[in-house]
């Protein structure tokens, strides 16, 4: 769901040179074998037709629904990029350790308004994170960490060493598409320091409360950006091609 960068064209799923090896993407990203049997069937059925970038879109919606989380309509169309770009992903990709100023304004470099922001990052009730990737926020933010909390990841994700064992980023509900994720950061339970600078007493705080009281306005709210940023920089059109194997360029 980190494709958002050089747009959404199926950039990320390309093995060589690309955005999977960009730093916050970097053995982060699970699932490229779904998305291998999702399009070798759809090859097998219709060859040629339907794109590695519009079956990615529709996965992340169908994969949100099945957890109970809202659904959209996937405006389809979109074709396969023939590059894939790094230093684009790096640029443009926030790390774990970004504050909220960092954070609003790499959104706002793509078009995506600090409320996006915030909706998109509930997508983090789901899934779970590198030890690496929260190492600094349980040692370091005990300003803003539940001390319990603290305890408990340090156990299995040591000042150094276990750098791969995974922590699902909202302990409560980590299979269910729903908004624990905005009462953990309320109860200063967020597990990367990215997620934690929306309630840190800044600009998000009062957005957090409401999607915690209304998962109504949440859902509303992630629907609208994740067609925003669905819509970002799509190739369409003769741009680009339709890849027949999503880890490889056309040959
Ligand atoms: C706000 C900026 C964001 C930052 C700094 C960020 C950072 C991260 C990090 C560090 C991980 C853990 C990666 C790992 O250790 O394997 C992660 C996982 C994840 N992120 Fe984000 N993310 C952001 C926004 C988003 C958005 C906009 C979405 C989708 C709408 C999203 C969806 C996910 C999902 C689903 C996972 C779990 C992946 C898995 O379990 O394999 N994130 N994110």
């Amino acid at each position: 769901m980190h494709d958002v960068l050089q747009g959404c064209d199926g950039s990320i799923l390309l093995d060589a040179g690309g955005e999977k090896s960009a730093g916050p993407n970097a053995n982060s990203l699970h699932g490229f074998d779904v998305i291998d049997t999702i399009k070798a069937s759809v090859e097998a059925a219709c060859p040629g037709v339907v794109s590695c970038a519009d079956i990615l879109a529709l996965a992340a919606r169908d994969g949100t629904f099945l957890l109970r989380g809202p659904t959209w309509k996937v405006p389809l169309g979109r074709r396969d990029s023939t590059t894939a770009n790094q230093s684009l992903a790096n640029a443009n990709l926030p790390s774990s350790g970004a504050s909220l100023a960092t954070l609003v304004s790499t959104f706002a470099s793509q078009g995506l308004s600090p409320t996006d922001m915030t909706a998109l990052s509930g997508a983090h009730t789901i899934g779970q994170a590198r030890c690496s990737t929260f190492r600094d926020r349980i040692y370091n933010d005990a300003a803003n960490m539940d001390t319990s909390f603290a305890a408990q990841q340090r156990k299995a994700c040591p000042q150094s060493g276990n750098d791969g064992h995974l922590a699902p980023m909202d302990v409560q509900t980590p299979r269910e598409f729903d908004t624990a994720y905005y009462d953990n950061l309320m109860a200063r339970r967020g597990l990367l320091h990215s997620d934690q600078e929306l309630f840190n007493g800044g600009s998000q705080d009062a957005l957090v409360r409401q999607y915690s009281a209304s998962p109504a306005l949440f859902r509303a709210d992630f629907v609208k950006a994740m067609v925003r940023m669905g819509n970002i920089n799509p190739l369409t059109g003769t741009a680009g091609q339709i890849r027949k194997n999503c880890r490889l360029v056309n040959s």
